[in-house]
């Protein structure tokens, strides 16, 4: 398989860092091409645990080029943080193994400050964003105005081109938020030495890439977040500020988009959301916190409880069918042994209103409901299970009926958070 793309297919945190550490074994490149460190991808190997927000997942198996590509807003205070934390738990990171794209965008502390004072200007109308500047440099980047890794690491332009952001950022802490103002200088100071650390890793990766993929390597594209958190196909504007699924390979990695062979949606066997916007079948009260309980379910990135709910097929069937995906993953299905029964959410309800598609026209999710239909549940412990039919009964009537709700063939199953708790399905 030369390319493959894995995204989120719910609103993130779905599992992808353990999928995509598997696939990595197989692949020489991973390509990470949107979002930025609010993404959290963690991954178990043995007793060892790691929390990546921005290198992609192939960086803990020796000989995968990692790629951050120009669709990413990078933040180089966390890069490091993250590049030093590796090597301090014996990962080697290098310009060999690490690629950062020289076109991706660079977030600074004013983007940070800005997200979180534009948060709570909006009020009711808070998205509940991560805090890591996501949303100002993106911001900057379609206003064109954004800097870029190849002015970070390039000292004279940083300073002409951070002269220029500041005085706009300034202007709005002083006289929108009464706030202070950043001192060009010491900021200067610390990015421009960010700068000459990030040099040996930067390049022109999409080429890098492109030809690899001549070569007859093989590219893994990993995205982060997930669909219904698109800036375009999810629940505007409780979004991030990217393209999530496969839409943000072509531009996000500088690849020809007919050139990823093959598309992995990755779902949990229920559904979390952090942060505000819609949740259609969310769980508020025990069923909500048991699946929060069982499946450890809090931000990787801010440690905020997530919303949990049961698995909502008309998002599931909406993502996949705009990815195009050639199958998926169902992730921690083992979170849901011990219930009585379990449910799918299988169509929306307002009103008079009821659609068994996602209703992306509509202007508002306010009052939105679902219907959910209830199937067996199973008290197994299936966390050490390896083959499909060694599930419970039940369980495995719940996974095929699921399947068929949604209409894309589930290609593996994943019990555990270990490499080692997954039940293949089908081809990858
Ligand atoms: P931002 O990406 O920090 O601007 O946040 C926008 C929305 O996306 C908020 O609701 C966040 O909670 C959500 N979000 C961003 N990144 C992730 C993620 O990796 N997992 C789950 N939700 C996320």
């Amino acid at each position: 398989m030369p390319s493959l793309s894995v995204f989120g297919a719910q609103w993130g945190d779905e599992g992808k860092g353990k999928m995509i550490d598997l696939l990595a074994q197989d692949v020489d490149f991973v390509v990470r091409y949107q979002g930025g460190a609010n993404a959290g991808h963690t991954v178990r190997v043995g007793d060892a645990k790691y929390v990546l927000h921005l290198i992609p997942s192939g960086i803990l198996h020796a000989g995968r080029v990692n790629v951050i590509g120009n669709g990413v807003a990078i933040d180089p205070v966390k890069l490091f943080e993250e590049i030093d934390g590796l090597r301090e738990k014996g990962i080697a990171v290098d310009g060999n193994n690490l690629r950062v794209s020289a076109g991706a965008h660079v977030i600074f502390e004013y983007h940070k400050k800005l997200d979180g004072l534009a948060e709570r200007w909006k009020g009711d109308g808070r998205i509940g964003t991560t805090g890591r500047g996501i949303g100002p440099s993106y911001s900057d980047k379609a206003a064109r105005t954004g800097l870029r890794i190849c002015d970070l690491i390039c000292p004279d332009r940083l300073r002409t081109r951070l002269t220029a952001a500041l005085r706009e950022k300034n202007a709005i802490l002083e006289h929108v938020y009464h706030e202070e103002p950043f001192e060009l200088e010491p900021l200067f100071e610390r990015y421009v030495e960010l700068g000459q650390r990030l040099r040996p890793f930067v390049g022109d990766t999409g080429r890098e890439v492109r030809e690899a993929y001549k070569a007859g390597k093989k590219v893994l594209f990993e995205g982060a977040q997930g669909v219904m958190l698109d800036i375009d196909a999810g629940t505007y504007p409780f979004v991030t500020s990217s393209n999530t699924g496969t839409a943000g390979i072509g531009a996000g990695a500088s690849f020809p988009p007919q050139k990823v062979e093959r598309a992995y949606g990755i779902a949990k066997a229920y559904c979390t959301r952090v942060g505000e916007g819609p949740f259609p079948s969310e769980q508020e009260g025990e069923i909500g916190e048991t699946i929060r309980a069982a499946g450890n379910e809090y931000g990787a990135t801010t440690g905020r409880p997530r919303r949990c709910g049961w698995l909502d097929a008309v998002a599931l069937r909406y993502s996949l069918e705009l990815a195009g995906a050639d199958g998926w993953v169902m992730t921690n299905l083992d979170v849901l042994s011990g219930f009585a029964e379990v449910g799918v959410a299988t169509r929306y309800l307002r009103g008079d209103d009821s659609w068994d598609c996602y209703p992306a026209h509509i202007a508002s999710f306010e009052g939105v409901e679902t219907g959910v239909e209830m199937r067996p549940g199973w008290t197994e412990d299936i966390t050490g299970v390896t083959k499909f039919s060694d599930l419970p009964a039940s369980c495995k009537a719940y996974v095929e009926w699921i399947e068929e709700c949604v209409g894309t063939p589930i290609v593996m199953l994943s019990v555990g958070p270990d490499r080692t708790q997954v039940i293949p399905r089908g081809e990858l």
